[in-house]
């Protein structure tokens, strides 16, 4: 049997994997691209570079195996974001990005054609700004002459799929973050596309993840190394991808991811939406299954940002030493005291979406005196990502143990047990010092896996199934993903507990002059 090509077309970069059927990764590679910010909360990429990096990722791990040793190519990639194609499948405009904020009227707009509650049972969430229906509307209302020349709408892999293969097409989990699905029925819904006047034929026919929706064409084999003709399936959103790369294939099982953003997770056997719209539901990457997840934007995000704006020493060390900047920033952190010394982050640097949808939110360092060093800025903003997927998480799991999250079922007792023991992946999990502050601030045992390469690792077990390697995803992840390492709460768990009621207490305590200073921003342009 052959081996699986997993592709991530990510928010930083693309990256390639290429794993043999008992799961063993043979190679790996990413190439990078730029995020361009033309405004403040603004957030664009050119699917070009997603191509070009593509290109480039998928030659490196092709360099020790012929392109011809690839039985089955599997796509995941970042969600939500919209590229515009013309009738020639020409690129009209820059993708506008999962983070972008920019659609806050088109948002109230689509809540108001469908009414909030009917769009929450349908699409299994509120119109939030990360989602792609309300970039479509900004489009129409701000680039009409780009709107009047569009005739199809794709996510960003489905954009690279279209490079890859020729084809159209899209997978229901990545379709349910549009807010233009039927998440229950995992179709297309006439009723939104028609309120909001979306034309059905701009959306490509979508599919269940595993099943082979094209080919690689030749031109794209001249491009890549691959062989013409490889089957690729429909793949997922990476969220869903990732958790699938995490071992998490049915209900019974909740993750954490920390990437650029970072993802509470909960697989269910049945469609359940959270009626008030703070948890979101999306179709699962695994037939007749759905999660929920909570999202903070802003999570390896802001270390990131932390590391671009204030760390010119520890990147210097990391390219004297070789050593990851991130294990620098992080031994730094771990200098400063849990708490920070009353030091509060809040993550908000991209607005938020939950437990806070709110893109004029925006990052506080709070408390600080002079006492305050680096060390405790860099801890303070770890601390501030984990209190946020501590929201997250306290949701998850008080919606699902009171039984507020269901469609006529039962309370979900028993996934509010299993908020007791969580799966982590993702870059930030890799960091022992995290780990264990998690474990600490959730009050929860932190479990790792064996597989580090998260939703392309997903996406090539999705290409296995596809492919007849594994029977269903279930037995993929049976045959692969295994439990390496686990983190039990420690003596800091009092710490936090106080230091995340604080940090509690401040988004309501700013949500006013968050909305104020929007007002600012946009009227500085
Ligand atoms: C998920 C989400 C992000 C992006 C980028 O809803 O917005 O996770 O997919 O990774």
């Amino acid at each position: 049997m052959g081996l699986l090509l997993g592709l991530d077309v990510g928010t930083s970069g693309c990256k390639a994997v290429l794993i043999a059927p008992d799961g063993g990764v043979r190679a790996e590679a990413t190439a990078e691209y730029p995020m361009a910010v033309p405004r403040p909360g603004w957030a664009e990429q050119d699917p070009e570079d997603w191509w070009q990096a593509t290109i480039a990722s998928i030659r490196q791990v092709l360099e020790s195996v012929g392109g011809e040793s690839i039985s089955g190519i599997g796509l995941t990639g970042q969600m939500h974001g919209l590229v515009l194609l013309d009738e020639v499948g020409n690129v009209l405009r820059p993708c506008i990005m999962w983070n972008d904020q920019r659609t806050a009227a088109q948002c109230a707009e689509i809540e108001e054609k469908v009414g909030r509650a009917r769009l929450i049972e349908l699409a299994g969430k509120p119109a939030l700004t990360g989602f792609t229906a309300g970039k479509l509307l900004w489009v129409r209302e701000n680039e009409l002459d780009i709107y009047r020349r569009a005739r199809h709408m794709l996510l960003p892999k489905d954009y690279v799929r279209y490079r890859l293969t020729g084809t159209l097409a899209m997978d229901v989990a990545d379709g349910s973050g549009t807010l233009l699905m039927d998440v229950r029925r995992r179709v297309w819904s006439d009723e939104v596309l028609n309120l909001l006047d979306v034309p059905r034929e701009w959306l490509p026919p979508l599919s269940e993840c595993h099943e082979v929706v094209a080919q690689v064409s030749g031109e794209a084999a001249s491009a890549t190394g691959l062989r013409a003709g490889t089957p690729v399936v429909a793949g997922a959103g990476d969220q869903a991808a990732q958790s699938i790369g995490t071992g998490i294939a049915q209900e019974g099982a909740v993750s954490v991811t920390i990437g650029t953003s970072g993802v509470v997770f909960a697989a269910t056997n049945q469609y359940r939406f959270d009626p008030s719209g703070e948890l979101h539901a999306y179709c699962h990457a695994v037939p007749d299954t759905w999660h929920l997840m909570g999202v903070t934007l802003s999570a390896g995000g802001s270390l990131r940002w932390f590391r671009d704006a204030l760390c010119e020493s520890e990147k210097a060390e990391a390219q004297r030493t070789g050593r990851d900047v991130y294990d620098i920033i992080t031994e730094l952190a771990a200098t400063a005291p849990a708490g920070s010394d009353g030091l509060l982050f809040l993550p908000y640097l991209t607005g938020e979406r939950t437990p806070h949808a709110d893109p004029n939110a925006r990052g506080v360092f709070f408390g600080l005196s002079l006492k305050h060093t680096k060390a405790h800025m860099a801890r303070a903003v770890l601390e501030g990502v984990t209190f946020s997927l501590r929201e997250c998480l306290d949701m998850l799991c008080q919606t699902l143990g009171t039984g507020t999250v269901f469609l006529g079922g039962k309370p979900c007792q028993s996934l509010a047990q299993i908020c007791r023991r969580l799966r982590v992946s993702g870059g930030g999990s890799r960091s022992a010092f995290w780990r264990q502050m998690m474990a600490d601030a959730f009050r929860t045992e932190i479990v790792e896996v064996n597989v580090t390469q998260g939703a392309a690792y997903g996406a090539a077990l999705l290409a296995g199934v596809g492919t007849g390697v594994y029977p269903n995803a279930e037995q993929a992840c049976e045959q692969t993903v295994h439990e390496t390492g686990s983190t039990e709460p420690g003596p800091s768990a009092g710490t936090y507990a106080g230091a995340y009621e604080r940090y509690r207490a401040l988004y309501p305590a700013l949500a006013f002059e968050f909305r104020r200073g929007a007002t600012g921003e946009k009227t500085a342009h």
